[in-house]
Parts: structure tokens; C-alpha cells; sequence
């Protein structure tokens, strides 16, 4: 498996505070399951550690969410909507993980999970907060 560990970088910084916060616990937590996937893989590690990202995820999404509200941010639909497909997509893998035994099946999500987020967070994120304070 490649290492698809992400370094975090001040660049990574949307300057919120606490959403920056939020999203430094979230990427260590990626590396985390990086970690867990990694020579000699533990379902009950990697099943732990995707019930905590997942609960990150909500916990952080539903923060950011009443962050646009509160600045009545004109594209939080859309936005909004990016956070329901990263939920749902791991979700999805969170289930498929539970039927099969193996731990392919979320051997790509480790590697796109990073990827995803590190996204989000360099274009939706940073688009937010440059029109909040703006
Ligand atoms: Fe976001």
C-alpha cells in the first residue's frame, strides 16, 4: 500500500481558529488509519479508528455548518452538501468493512480520505472563511 500519510502544513490553515483546530485533529486521525492499515492491519483498530473519524467528521461538519449559518454564507448549500457526501461515502465504507472480512475494502479509502479532506479544506474551506471575513 502507498504511504499516503499527509504532513500538515500551515497551508492547511483557513484562519478560524477553531475549525483549524478541527481540522488538524481530523488529518491526524487520517494518519492515524494510515497507520492502522498499514503492514500488519487490526480490524478492531481500523474499526475504531473509522467510528472516530466518522464522529470527527459530523461533530466538526455540523460546527462549520453553524459557522455559514451565523454569517448567513451565501454558498452553504452546496457546501453543505460536499460535507453529506464525505459522510455518506464513509459511511458506505464503514458498512461495506462490517460484511466483508478483509481489509481491502477500506484500504481505498485510506488513500483517498486524506486526498478528500486535504481538498476540501484548500478550496471550500478557504473560499468560506475568505468570505466571512471579508
Ligand atoms: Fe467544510
Amino acid at each position: 500500500m502507498p504511504r499516503t500519510d499527509i504532513e500538515w502544513t500551515d497551508e492547511f490553515l483557513i484562519g478560524i481558529p477553531e475549525l483549524d483546530h478541527e481540522h488538524r485533529a481530523l488529518v491526524r486521525d487520517i494518519n492515524r488509519l494510515h497507520r492502522a492499515l498499514g503492514a500488519h492491519p487490526d480490524r478492531t483498530r481500523i474499526a475504531d479508528t473509522l467510528g472516530e473519524i466518522l464522529a470527527r467528521m459530523q461533530a466538526h461538519f455540523a460546527l462549520e455548518e453553524s459557522v455559514m449559518k451565523e454569517h448567513a454564507y451565501p454558498h452553504y448549500g452546496p457546501h453543505k452538501a460536499e460535507h453529506e457526501v464525505l459522510l455518506d461515502t464513509v459511511t458506505g465504507y464503514i458498512v461495506r468493512f462490517n460484511q466483508e472480512p478483509g481489509t481491502d475494502v477500506v484500504a481505498g479509502l485510506g488513500a483517498k480520505l486524506g486526498e478528500w479532506i486535504v481538498h476540501h479544506i484548500l478550496t471550500s474551506d478557504k473560499k468560506m472563511s475568505l468570505m466571512m471575513k471579508g
